[in-house]
């Protein structure tokens, strides 16, 4: 049985005001979420703030990105352990936004994924599909590559301790959601491609769903056999849509 995860990502949206009002209107009602693990990803800046409005809750801390480097000359840039000095404990890595605006590779986000597990982080690894590769009939192709590269990097083992987002990009801040169907469909074709190599491990490995997903959708789409949880951008930035969707859970 997998437990339910719901992750806010808050992508580059915060001041101090809006993370205060936010982060205890989640906690107020957290003690209604049952079942869902709940996280939410803050940028770095805010990462201190919400570690001190969170602590003893029930409300876990990631981060957005990370270096795989442990220290150094990168400006900018933040590493593992800087993420866990704040009690994070989750990391976003390869989210389709640092894909594709950033430039970042299968070969770079499996390199932040065993960073992530290296320094006892658990990574949020993103993949998903473009708009044509899904017209093309190139969706199973893109998930296949973009999982393999992670299992050739760290192993089939690894993935204990990862947790998939499947995040179809036509979907993302789109308003445009992958129908159940769709999302299910990639999402038993994603555990299939982990069952390959561990049975055992497919089975456990928590698989989460992103693009659009909000308070009329999460429902439905979490009660889908393969689909664990979700990813969510837009509707992780009020309190109430969050708290809804963890409550789908
Ligand atoms: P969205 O974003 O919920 O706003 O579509 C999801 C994500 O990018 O993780």
């Amino acid at each position: 049985m997998r437990q339910t995860i719901v992750a806010g990502n808050w992508k580059m949206n915060a001041s101090k005001e809006t993370v205060n009002t936010l982060v205890v209107g989640i906690l107020e009602g957290l003690h209604n979420v049952k079942n869902a693990k709940v996280i939410v990803c803050a940028s770095s800046p805010y990462l201190s703030q919400v570690e001190a409005l969170a602590v003893h809750s029930q409300l876990n801390l990631g981060a957005q990105d990370l270096n795989v480097n442990a220290s150094g000359a990168f400006t900018g840039e933040i590493s593992a352990d800087m993420i866990k000095d704040f009690g994070a404990e989750y990391v976003i890595v390869g989210h389709s936004e640092r894909r594709s605006l950033y430039g970042e590779t299968d070969e770079i986000v499996a390199n932040k994924v065993k960073a992530a597990l290296d320094n006892d982080l658990t990574p949020l690894f993103c993949i998903g599909e473009l708009l044509e590769e899904r017209e093309s009939g190139n969706t199973e192709a893109v998930v296949t590559r973009q999982i393999n590269a992670v299992i050739a990097k760290v192993g089939i083992e690894a993935f204990k301790n990862i947790i998939v987002a499947y995040e179809p990009v036509w979907a993302i801040g789109t308003g445009v959601t992958a129908t159940p169907q769709q999302a299910q469909d990639t999402h038993a074709f994603i555990r299939s491609l982990l069952a390959e190599n561990d049975a055992d491990i497919a089975q456990t490995t928590p698989i989460l769903y992103g693009g659009s997903m909000n308070p009329a959708n999460a429902e439905e789409l979490i009660a889908c056999e393969d689909i664990d949880g979700g990813l969510i951008g837009g509707a992780s930035l009020k309190a109430e849509d969050f708290l809804s969707i963890c409550k789908a859970g």
